[in-house]
Order: C-alpha cells, then structure tokens, then sequence
C-alpha cells in the first residue's frame, strides 16, 4: 500500500501565521505538525509516501524530510498548483499509486491513542483483502464543519454529507482515508462542487453506494485533533505537551517509528542524527540506547 500526505491548501484562517510558511510546518509542541500524519502512514506499516503540496511550499518539505532514507522509507513529492479538493490527490498521485491501494491522510490530522497502529492494520487488511474503502467517525460538537455520517438504527452508515447545514449526526468523517486501487478511476469521475472543489465527500459516497464502504468509529481513548483555527492549534500543542511530559513518550516521533519498526538500524539511525542537539533528538538517542 502506498500513503499520500495532502499538505497544500492556502491556509488563509490562520493568517499572518502561514503567510510565509505552509500551515503542515507549523509546531505542535516540539515537531513540525506534518510528523503526526506521517508517523501515521509509518506506523500503518506504509513506506511509500508522496507528499503533496503547494509549488512554493515544496521546497520546504524537501529540507524537513528529504528523500525518507534515514527513516527507511521512500518519499517522493508532488505538486497542487490549487486547492482544487482533496480527491485531486489521486489524480495528481496518479503514476505513484501505479497499481497499490493508498492511504491518504491530511498533514493537517492529528490522531493519538492506544491502539492506533492495530487499528491502521485492520483497517489495510480490510482494503487489501476485500477491496473496500476504510474510512473513520469521530463523535464532535461542530459537525457543520465537516463531512458528517448518517446512520440507520443498525448503525449502518446511509450518507454522507459535505459540511451540512442540518447535520444528520455528530460523526464526523476524519482526514484518514484508505482506498482500493479503483479510487483512480473514481476521483477522476468526481465532478466539482458549488464551493469548485473534488469533494472526498464524493468519492466516499461512490464507494457506499456499491455497498464497498466501510466505517470504522473512533470512540472514547482516541483523540482527533484539529489545527484550523489559532484557538485549535494551540490546544493541540497542549495537548502534546501535556500527554509527552506525563508519559516521557513522544506523539509522532518518527524517527522512533522508523526505529521501533525495523526500517532502520541503530547505527544508521545514530549517525544520520549524530550532530543535532536539541530535547527531541536527546530523546530519540535515548530510546536507542535504551534498546
Ligand atoms: O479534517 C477532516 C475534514 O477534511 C473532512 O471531514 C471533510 O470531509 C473534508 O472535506 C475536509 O474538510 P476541511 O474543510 O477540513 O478541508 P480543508 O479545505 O480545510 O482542507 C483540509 C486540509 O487539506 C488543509 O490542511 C488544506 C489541505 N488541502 C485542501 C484542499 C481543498 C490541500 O492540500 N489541497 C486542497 O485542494
């Protein structure tokens, strides 16, 4: 399976912040934020990623993370001139996905909780096995803000809705998306909304409507954490700090994912960080003297 990071967008709500730097830069504590979306993909066992993101953006990416080779995986980047949608990630991913299924997350997602990782492998086993598309619902207050489920007594989800005005629950549709290799072909049916965008919304609902889709809820253990907003980013680096310092355990260090899951040896690991000084990289020496 191949993993996409969709890290564009004009990040225009949190203005002057991202001005001059990508909002997936920004810190959440003590990494810049796209390491949450990538150590996901990393821990679903995925190890071909394309980030994708804006021309002027891109270069940026390429400093932070290079070519993935001292985490043991392979990153490649693309280009999204315009927020067209995220559904255009497949389209643009189109010759990288080649003939894989994909996962594709946001660089702006956020996940933390016991049983992540078990619950990226189901979800991969799911897509793999069946060919079905996995998606996730998180319980919110604000479904207005996002592509929100509808459910029947049984629990079995009828629609799915991009930002509605009456939502028909509080079940959001996270920015975790796994897909079969037929999501190609589906985006590239997807016709633009009112709002001018490839609605993921769209490509969701192609799936219900063949009986191909299936939804996993996230429930009390999972956080899902938002960074739209000042108020929103900052209590997301709050919470980092705070889940960091009474764990001594990092979120979303990747450099321990890659370790911990044998994409890279000690040595590697210590000679491609030797030189940097800084309370996150004391900590990534540490869990590899420790083991
Ligand atoms: O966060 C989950 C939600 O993400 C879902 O519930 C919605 O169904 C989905 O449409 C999306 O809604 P948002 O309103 O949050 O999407 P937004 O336009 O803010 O884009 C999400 C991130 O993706 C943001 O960091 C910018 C980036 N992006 C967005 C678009 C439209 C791109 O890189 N390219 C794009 O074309």
């Amino acid at each position: 399976m191949k993993g996409i990071i969709l890290a564009g967008g004009s990040g225009t709500r949190l203005h002057p912040l991202t001005q001059v730097v990508s909002k997936q830069l920004l810190p959440v504590y003590d990494k810049p934020m796209i390491y949450y979306p990538l150590s996901v993909l990393m821990m679903a066992g995925i190890r071909e990623i394309l980030i994708i993101s804006t021309p002027q953006d891109l270069p940026n990416f390429i400093r932070l993370l290079g070519d993935g080779v001292q985490l043991g995986i392979r990153i490649s980047y693309a280009e999204q001139p315009h927020p067209d949608g995220l559904a255009q990630a497949f389209i643009i991913g189109e010759e990288f996905i080649e003939d894989d299924d994909v996962c594709l997350i946001l660089g702006d997602n956020i996940f933390y909780g016991a049983g992540l990782q078990s619950l990226l492998i189901d979800a991969r086993n799911i897509v793999e096995n069946d060919k079905k598309a996995v998606i996730f619902g998180y319980y919110v207050d604000d479904p207005q803000r996002y592509g929100v489920a509808e459910f029947d007594q049984s629990g079995k989800v009828l629609n799915i809705e991009e930002k509605p005005h009456t939502p028909k629950s509080n079940y959001a549709v996270v920015g975790l998306y796994f897909y079969p290799n037929s999501v190609i072909n589906i985006a590239h049916q997807v016709i633009p909304s009112k709002r001018g965008e490839l609605e993921i919304t769209e490509v969701n609902q192609a799936y219900l409507v063949e009986d191909n889709l299936h939804m996993q809820l996230l429930g009390r253990g999972f956080a899902w954490l938002d960074t739209g907003t000042h108020e929103s980013l900052s209590e997301a680096t709050e919470f980092i700090k705070t889940i960091e310092k009474r764990t001594s355990l990092k979120v979303g260090c990747i450099e321990e994912i890659a370790f911990s899951k044998g994409y890279v040896k000690s040595q590697e690991l210590i000679k491609s960080i030797e030189n940097k000084k800084s309370p996150y990289y004391d900590y990534v020496k540490k869990i590899i003297s420790r083991a």
